[in-house]
């Protein structure tokens, strides 16, 4: 058996900002060194696709690395390190069963569904305010849908959304790895502490009646029954609105970047909502967000590999789609292709996604209309990238196009 350390890895530069622009020759050549794993800035990076896939599923020998992460930031004792360690993705055991107790009845793929209605609506009216500029940053167009979709699913009102957005863009950046930003992490974390404070004050002041309950009303009701304490009900909250903003916006923004050079692909996503469903998959597939952090809490044999307790794993979710040993010609975007194997962008184990159907529901009906209004778009400038570590994605993705009218709501189906 080898050990860990013993093993000569290829070095992945993760941290380095050149890295986040053009990662996936990084990860050709590491693979020829070594098939699943190499060293980062932190720990070790586990890049296949199948090692991926089984080492996170071994849940009872792993944490979320919060922790880890905190004390690389040298954040113990702030408001943001507390959240960090004490959040969903942070727990463990019994107490992340019980929040995903909790949670879960409000994220089942039919009450995705059941809040498609109210997705087609907030994004025909985003869509009405911005299309006739004719020309806008996607990526800040983006980032308003989800948060209004977020709003409206938990009951927040949509007048709060200057106030947070430029919290919840700081907050995305929590597992970058860059240390020099945790003054404004824990400056983020406070404005949505008070944020989320208020919204639940006065939803104790004024909650909604049986048959009206929206997912704010869920919640609440857990006080009730003792299900989350006070704090444990502000974590999650931020952590939802959290969770699901600069995911959703970046994944978004990453299929607009695809579809902008494959314009026949746009035009059928106007025309079909169900060839969206398989353009957001492949792109799900294709690059997406997330790089998934955990701590060992057992040893572990994995390939004849001893993987010590204490050893800290980066798990490269949001280009293991590319991988050639899991993906016949993974680099060719093709919507039609047999899923022979399902993309993990929404993770492995315990912790798999709660929001995914709502994430997919509100990606597919988004493309789907702004496929129909955004009519023949050009990309107008260069983007940048976000941090490899956390949530990745694009920085500005600017376009000038057509615009179209609104169709009525029935039409778009
Ligand atoms: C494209 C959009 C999204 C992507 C790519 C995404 C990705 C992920 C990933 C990779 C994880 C697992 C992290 C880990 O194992 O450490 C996760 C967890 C989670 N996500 Fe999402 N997410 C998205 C949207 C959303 C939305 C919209 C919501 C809520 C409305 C949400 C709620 C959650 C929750 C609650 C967890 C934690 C589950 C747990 O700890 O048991 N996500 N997400």
């Amino acid at each position: 058996m080898q050990k860990l350390d013993e093993l000569e890895l290829p070095y992945l530069a993760m941290e380095d900002p050149a890295f986040a622009v053009d990662p996936l020759p990084h990860f050709a050549k590491a693979r020829e060194q070594h098939p699943w794993l190499a060293d980062c800035a932190f720990g070790k990076v586990v890049h296949q696709f199948d090692a991926i896939k089984d080492i996170l599923y071994l849940d009872h020998s792993l944490v979320g690395a919060y922790t880890d992460v905190v004390d690389i930031m040298g954040a113990r004792g702030t408001s943001w390190g507390r959240f960090q360690q004490e959040s969903m993705l942070g727990s463990s055991g019994e107490k992340h069963a019980r929040m995903r107790r909790v949670l879960a009845p409000a994220f089942t793929p039919q009450r995705a569904k059941n809040h498609r209605p109210l997705m087609k609506e907030v994004i025909a009216r985003h869509l009405d305010e911005w299309v006739p500029r004719g020309a806008f940053d996607f990526e800040e167009f983006a980032s308003l849908f989800p948060i209004r979709v977020m709003c409206s699913l938990i009951g927040a009102s949509h007048d709060v959304i200057p106030s947070i957005r430029s919290s919840l863009e700081t907050f995305g950046m929590s597992m970058s790895m860059d240390k020099a930003i945790l003054p404004n992490l824990v400056e983020a974390m406070d404005v949505l502490d008070a944020f989320v404070q208020d919204l639940v004050a006065q939803r104790l002041k004024a909650r909604k009646p049986a048959g009206e309950e929206d997912l704010l009303e869920t919640l609440v009701s857990t006080l009730d029954d003792g299900g989350l304490s006070e704090r444990e009900l502000y974590d999650l909250l931020i952590f939802l609105f959290v969770a699901g903003y600069d995911t959703s916006k970046n994944a978004l923004t990453l299929a607009m970047d695809s579809l902008l050079l494959q314009p026949e692909l746009y035009q059928r996503c106007a025309e079909d909502l169900d060839f969206c469903r398989k353009v957001v998959e492949e792109n799900f597939r294709f690059l997406t967000t997330s790089t998934i952090a955990r701590t060992v809490t057992k040893d572990i044999v994995y390939r004849d590999v001893l993987i010590p307790e204490g050893s800290l794993l980066f798990f490269t979710v949001n280009v293991a789609g590319r991988d050639p040993t899991a993906v016949e010609e993974p680099d060719s975007f093709d919507p039609e292709r047999a899923q022979s194997r399902r993309h993990i962008a929404f993770g492995q184990g315990v912790h798999i996604c709660l929001g995914q159907f709502i994430a997919r529901a509100q990606i597919e009906e988004g493309l789907h209309q702004i496929a129909q209004r955004i009519r023949n778009p050009r990309r107008t400038g260069p983007s940048s990238w976000r941090p490899f570590f956390g949530v990745w994605g694009l920085i500005g993705l600017p376009i000038e196009f057509d615009p179209a009218p609104a169709r009525a709501l029935e039409e778009v189906g």
